[in-house]
C-alpha cells in the first residue's frame, strides 16, 4: 500500500448494485456480492462473437485471449504461474478430480492426514480415495490448530496433507509454513484449501508451501468456478481421466470440456477490481498485494467493531479465542435462541448472516455444535460500520425478544 493511502469504503461500495437492496450483507463467507465491472465482463463476453479456443478466426482468438488472460490474473492474485492455474466448476469438483489423478499412483496402506478444521471439500475426497485417513483435530476451545496436530500424524506412508489456510467457519489461518516444512520433508504433498483465505489477505502460495491451492472466485467478488494452482512441473505428473480427442497439455489436460469464457472473463474483472481497490502502482501483482493488504486491515478494523460489540452483549457465546489469527469471520450464537431463529429475526431486519454447519461439518461437531452449526457473519470488501451496528442491534434486540 502506498503510504497515507486509505481504504475507501463508500468509494468500493458504488461499484455494487446489489448493495442498492439495502440489506447488511454478512453472508460472504458463502458468496460475495458482485461489482458492475464483473458483470460487465461477463455480459460482454456472451455479445461478442465467440468459438472454441482456436487462432484462425477473431472470435476463436477472444476465447484463447480470455483463457490465457485468466490465467494471468489468477497467478497474479495468489503469486503462482499461469501454466499452473486449472480452473474447474467449483474447488469441490477440483478437489474430487485431483483426489482422483493423485489416489490412483496409491498403494493399499498409503496414508492422508486430513483436519477437523476443515470444509469437507477439502476432507471428503481424501477420504473417499481409500487412502488410510489421519485424523488432526483442532482445540475447540480456542479454535487454533496446533503445527503438530498435523505433523505429529505424519508417517513414511504419507502421500498427502490437506489443511485449510483458513478455517470458512471460525476464520483460523493455520501456521501453513510450518506444517509445509514438515509435510515436505516427510515427502508427502501440501494440498491447501485457500478459498476462505483469499479474499482477505495478499497470498503467496510459494511463502505458504501449498504445492496445490484451490480458490472460489465467486468468493471474491467474482463468478461461480474454482481454480487451482500449482507448478506445472507437477501437473505434469499427474494423469487425469480425460477424452482421448482432448488436449494432453498442462493445464489444459485437467480441464473436462470446454471452459467457461464468460466466467473466465469475470475473474480477470474481479481480480483487476481487487488489484484496484485503493491506489496502487506497479504491475497488476504489486497492486494486488498493496490493495489486499489495505483490505486486509480495512476489514481487521470492522472485526475489532463487530468482536467489541458482541463481546458487550451478555447472553452470546462467541466460538474460538478472539486474538486467534484469524480472517475476519466470528461464529456465535445466542443463548436460549435456535441460530436458524437469530438467522431469520437478523433477516427481518435487513441483516444478512446465516447459520448452519457451512459444510465444515466436521468443524461443527468438534465444537460441540453438532449438525446443527451456529450463526457466521463474515467481513467483506464492502461491510460498514454502520453494517457492524445493524449486526449489533439486530442481535441485542433477538436476544432480549
Ligand atoms: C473453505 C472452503 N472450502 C471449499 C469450499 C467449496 O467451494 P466451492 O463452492 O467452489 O466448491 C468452500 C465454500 O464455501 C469453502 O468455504
Amino acid at each position: 500500500m502506498l503510504a497515507g493511502v486509505a481504504y475507501d469504503v463508500e468509494a468500493v461500495r458504488k461499484h455494487f448494485p446489489a448493495l442498492d437492496e439495502g440489506a447488511a450483507h454478512f453472508d460472504g463467507p458463502g458468496g460475495s456480492q458482485v461489482p458492475d465491472v464483473v458483470a460487465e465482463a461477463v455480459a460482454a463476453t456472451l455479445v461478442s462473437a465467440i468459438a472454441n479456443r482456436g487462432s484462425v478466426t477473431t472470435a476463436e482468438r477472444r476465447a484463447d485471449e480470455i483463457v490465457r488472460g485468466a490465467r494471468q490474473a489468477a497467478a497474479d492474485l495468489v503469486g503462482g504461474v499461469p501454466d499452473g492455474i486449472v480452473f474447474g466448476r467449483s474447488t469441490t469438483q477440483l478437489m474430487y478430480d485431483f483426489s482422483r489423478a493423485l489416489g490412483k499412483n496409491w498403494a493399499p496402506g498409503d496414508e492422508v492426514v486430513v483436519t477437523r478444521l476443515d470444509h469437507d471439500a477439502n476432507i471428503r475426497p481424501w477420504v473417499q480415495t481409500g487412502a488410510t485417513v489421519r485424523w488432526a483435530g483442532f482445540d475447540p476451545v480456542t479454535g487454533e490448530l496446533p503445527v503438530e496436530a498435523v505433523t505429529s500424524l505424519l508417517t513414511d506412508r504419507t502421500r498427502l496433507v490437506a489443511v485449510t489456510a483458513a478455517s470458512n467457519l471460525l476464520g483460523t489461518r493455520p501456521d501453513l509454513p510450518a506444517i509445509a516444512a514438515k509435510v515436505h520433508e516427510a515427502g508427502a504433498l501440501f494440498y491447501v484449501d485457500g478459498v476462505h483465505l483469499t479474499p482477505h489477505t495478499p497470498v503467496d502460495i510459494a511463502a505458504l508451501g501449498a504445492d496445490f491451492f484451490g480458490c472460489s472466485p465467486y468468493k471474491f467478488l467474482g463468478p461461480h468456478l474454482g481454480f487451482v494452482a500449482a507448478s506445472p512441473a507437477l501437473l505434469d505428473t499427474l494423469h487425469p481421466d480425460k477424452l482421448a480427442p482432448s488436449s494432453d497439455a498442462v493445464p489444459e489436460r485437467f480441464e473436462l470440456g470446454t471452459l467457461p469464457y464468460e466466467l473466465l472473463a469475470g475473474t480477470t474483472a474481479a481480480i483487476d477490481f481487487l488489484a484496484g481497490l485503493v491506489p496502487g502502482e506497479g504491475d497488476r501483482r504489486a497492486r494486488l498485494l498493496g490493495s489486499m493488504r489495505a483490505l486486509e486491515e480495512y476489514e481487521e478494523s470492522m472485526l475489532r467493531l463487530l468482536d467489541n460489540g458482541l463481546a458487550e452483549l451478555s447472553g452470546v457465546t462467541r466460538y474460538g479465542s478472539p486474538t486467534r489469527r484469524r480472517t475476519p469471520t466470528v461464529l456465535f450464537s445466542v443463548d436460549g435462541v435456535a441460530p436458524t431463529d437469530v438467522y431469520s429475526g437478523l433477516a427481518e431486519r435487513g441483516v444478512n448472516a446465516p447459520a448452519g454447519t457451512f459444510y465444515a461439518i466436521e468443524c461443527a461437531r468438534h465444537l460441540g455444535l453438532g449438525n446443527t452449526g451456529a450463526v457466521r457473519a463474515g467481513i467483506a470488501p464492502y461491510t460498514t460500520a454502520s453494517d457492524v451496528n445493524r449486526l449489533l442491534e439486530g442481535v441485542a434486540a433477538l436476544r432480549n425478544a
